[in-house]
């Protein structure tokens, strides 16, 4: 038998009416906030993540997948979408529009990590990027705008935790700062800080190895290293958020996985996510548009883990799949053409209809709508035609009325 892939999924009803619940709630909500949706390949060349996310991220190291294509180039299966954003900007000029750029997208991501809970090898985001401002007003709308997602798609247990981890030169400070007290503590830290205090000295801010956790807290904090432009624009941010009733946790610690972040970086978790509890995560990219080769174009914005949405919303019991409101039964073979056409009529209607297939005995035909979880029979036989009136059953009562046709559609959907 030939399996999905490993880290890969099938997402099947009733299931993948959470999912459509969710991408519907957030087309509406993108809309609400005028932004518009852009579609990137899923293929690129290997060299824009390699430059936009950063050689030493994880991601970009360990986790690509990348392969020769037949001409000899490197393409990559995108991890990420904020780097294709990006690119698709300064390839298409955006910079010429005038104004801010607010785009989103819908789509999956491939990373080969270990599965498990929550982490897959395709998963899907559903994104927005910001183009164009620094203005940490921008930060506090976007932020505003992933809790209104959140909201509508009816979850509740989610926390906000947000930081600044200021522009490269804030940064360059405090990693050379670390560096250098990592080199007293690092020998008795797990492995991967040993490796990681040489590397990427921040990273080891991220370490989940308790024993570590003591040594960690003792180290110096990223707030202590922002310069005043940092500083204000962090304390902006916050002000807005405060201003418009979102709660937050400031959590100096948080390193986001990627290495074009300045300043603003926010993630939500949920509680019942387990190791992998980021539903999302975000923050601004000041510097990633000139990385790649581009004109100045600062940026924030974030990705909703969606299939870590939807485990985090089926954890707190949300359902999304709507009943069927009609089975048509024909009487008999005779009656087909016209149970077709009566389901015709439901349809444009807006009634969702279904249809026996070919057993016409009524007790079959009851057992099928009972299966297929409808509210009502309708049955269609020749009085029922002759009359324009049609016998209903409601299958959780079992009362029968006999509705007149004109009426239908309307009795269907109440
Ligand atoms: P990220 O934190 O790497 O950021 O991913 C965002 C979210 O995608 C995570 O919080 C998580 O919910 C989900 N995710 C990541 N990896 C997996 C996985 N293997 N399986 C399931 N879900 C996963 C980004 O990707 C940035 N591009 C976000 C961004 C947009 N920043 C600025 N703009």
């Amino acid at each position: 038998m030939i399996k999905a892939v490993k880290g890969t999924r099938d997402i099947l009803p009733p299931s993948s009416a959470v999912w459509n619940h969710v991408e519907r709630i957030a087309r509406d909500v993108f809309r609400a906030f005028n932004y518009r949706e852009i579609r990137t390949p899923i293929l690129e060349e290997t060299a824009l993540f390699a430059r936009g996310v950063g050689e030493e991220t994880d991601i970009v190291s360990k986790e690509m997948y990348t392969f020769e294509d037949r001409d000899g180039s490197s393409l990559t299966l995108r991890p990420e979408a904020t780097a294709s954003v990006m690119r698709a900007w300064i390839e298409h000029r955006l910079d010429q529009i005038p104004g801010l750029q607010k785009l989103y997208y819908i789509g999956p991501m491939f990373r080969r990590e270990r599965p498990q809970k929550g982490r897959y090898r395709q998963f899907f985001q559903i994104g927005a990027e910001a183009i164009g401002s620094e203005s940490p007003m921008v930060d506090a709308e976007v932020i505003q705008m992933v809790v209104e997602i959140l909201n509508r798609a009816g979850l509740t247990g989610f926390k906000l935790l947000i930081n600044s981890v200021g522009h490269p030169p804030c940064r360059a400070a405090f990693a050379a700062e670390l560096r250098e007290r990592l080199k007293e503590v690092a020998p008795s830290m797990c492995g991967d800080c040993q490796r990681r205090a040489e590397t990427n000295p921040l990273r080891v801010l991220d370490c989940k190895v308790p024993e570590d956790q003591p040594i960690i807290e003792e180290l110096p904090k990223i707030s202590e290293y922002l310069d005043g432009p940092c500083r204000e624009h962090f304390t902006v941010v916050k002000t807005m958020l405060d201003a418009v009733g979102v709660p937050y946790t400031i959590n100096e610690r948080m390193v986001r996985g990627l290495d074009y972040y300045t300043r603003t970086t926010f993630e939500f978790t949920h509680g019942d996510l387990g190791a992998q509890s980021a539903v999302l995560g975000g923050g601004r990219y000041d510097g990633l548009s000139e990385s790649l080769d581009g004109p100045k174009a600062p940026g924030i914005g974030f990705a909703i883990g969606e299939d870590r949405l939807i485990l985090a919303l089926q954890a707190e019991g949300v359902k999304a799949e709507e009943k069927l409101d009609a089975y048509i039964a024909p009487l008999g073979a005779g009656m087909n053409p016209q149970a077709l056409k009566l389901a015709r009529e439901l349809r444009r209607a807006g009634v969702k209809a279904d249809m026996g297939d070919e057993s016409f005995r009524l007790k079959k035909s009851f057992e099928a709508a009972e299966k297929a979880g409808a509210r009502y029979i309708v049955i269609v036989g020749e009085n029922e035609v002759a009359s324009d009136t049609l016998a209903v059953k409601e299958l959780a009562t079992g009362t029968q009325e006999q509705v007149p046709r004109a009426e239908l559609s309307r009795h269907l959907r109440r």
